[in-house]
């Protein structure tokens, strides 16, 4: 209930943050978006699209930007110590873009992007990359207007479709991604074959693959026919393709497969292809499920 009403929250505040964008609501800077001085160095905001998400509250970017605590930079702008565009701002409700000059007490201000978490219900037939020199389409062609530069959290393979994180916070992904923090993902795979007893037993203490022996997983086997099983699988590392990997070394084809959680995190509501913002709430759980619940908040 508490995550329902955080994530509606947080919809509407994005909403907010939307249409104040496209009423243009800026402040001095006559350049337009992403050609404006604050744009120097960061080739990758580029146009309209990209700065969608941008616009914010000139003390939440001083404060990320380390100048102070969010309070004492509230203090600043009233004592009329920060100028944006050449300007004195002393209205604390001031918005502000990565195109706009800030500067606190004369010195600029180096802007730093908002961290970004996404959740994509990733179909088969993308790859899990930013770019890809051959031109096949990537993970990064479902998530294109969200206006900062996010990569994939770890990888799915080509034919692999479900769960796939993407975000800008390398902390974070480190973490989800080594196999030290133990994060639990969990696959359904439909594979060749009745698969007995003693193959899930094998799968369970783990199996030995060309990499090592993989870990001790969580198996269930949710159903089987004389030609294919399908079985729910977790495991708490990510070697390359070790789910697939897995079924082979007992014997049964993968045909299909499809992650299903990350932690605490589903694919509950979310249309293949499509992706949403995880709700602060949700952030907060995977930083603490990931061992780095201490890391400061950006909201
Ligand atoms: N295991 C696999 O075999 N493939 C994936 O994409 C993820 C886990």
């Amino acid at each position: 209930m508490e995550e329902k009403c955080a994530w509606s929250t947080y919809n509407k505040y994005m909403a907010r943050r939307r249409s104040a964008f496209l009423s243009q609501r800026r402040i001095s800077s006559t350049e337009p978006p992403g050609h404006g001085p604050g744009h120097v160095g960061q080739p990758h905001l580029e146009g309209r699209r990209c700065c969608l998400l941008s616009e914010e509250r000139l003390q939440k970017v001083m404060a990320r930007a380390g100048v102070a605590s969010r309070r004492r930079c509230e203090a600043l702008i009233r004592a009329g110590r920060v100028k944006v565009n050449g300007t004195t701002v002393t209205r604390l409700g001031t918005k502000v873009s990565p195109w706009d000059k800030i500067q606190v007490d004369g010195q600029d201000l180096v802007w730093r992007e908002p961290k970004v978490y996404l959740l994509l219900n990733k179909p088969r037939g993308y790859l899990s990359t930013v770019h890809d020199p051959h031109g096949r389409a990537t993970v990064i062609d479902l998530v294109k207007d969200v206006g900062v530069r996010v990569y994939p959290v770890g990888r799915l393979d080509l034919e692999t479709e479900g769960l796939l994180l993407l975000t800008n916070d390398g902390e974070l992904t480190h973490r989800l991604t080594h196999p030290r923090y133990k994060v639990p993902k969990t696959y359904l795979a439909v594979v060749q074959g009745a698969v007995p007893p003693e193959a899930i037993n094998r799968l369970r203490r783990g199996v030995a693959l060309e990499d090592g022996r993989t870990a001790p997983a969580q198996v269930k086997l949710l159903g089987s026919s004389r030609d294919t099983s399908t079985l729910e699988i977790t495991i708490r590392e990510g070697k390359k393709r070790q789910v697939r990997r897995m079924c082979q070394a007992v014997g049964h084809l993968v045909i299909s497969l499809r992650r299903t959680r990350v932690g605490f995190l589903t694919l509950k509501g979310l249309k293949k292809g499509r992706y949403r913002h995880l709700a602060p709430g949700e952030i907060r759980r995977l930083k603490q499920l990931a061992g780095s619940g201490t890391l400061q908040e950006e909201d």
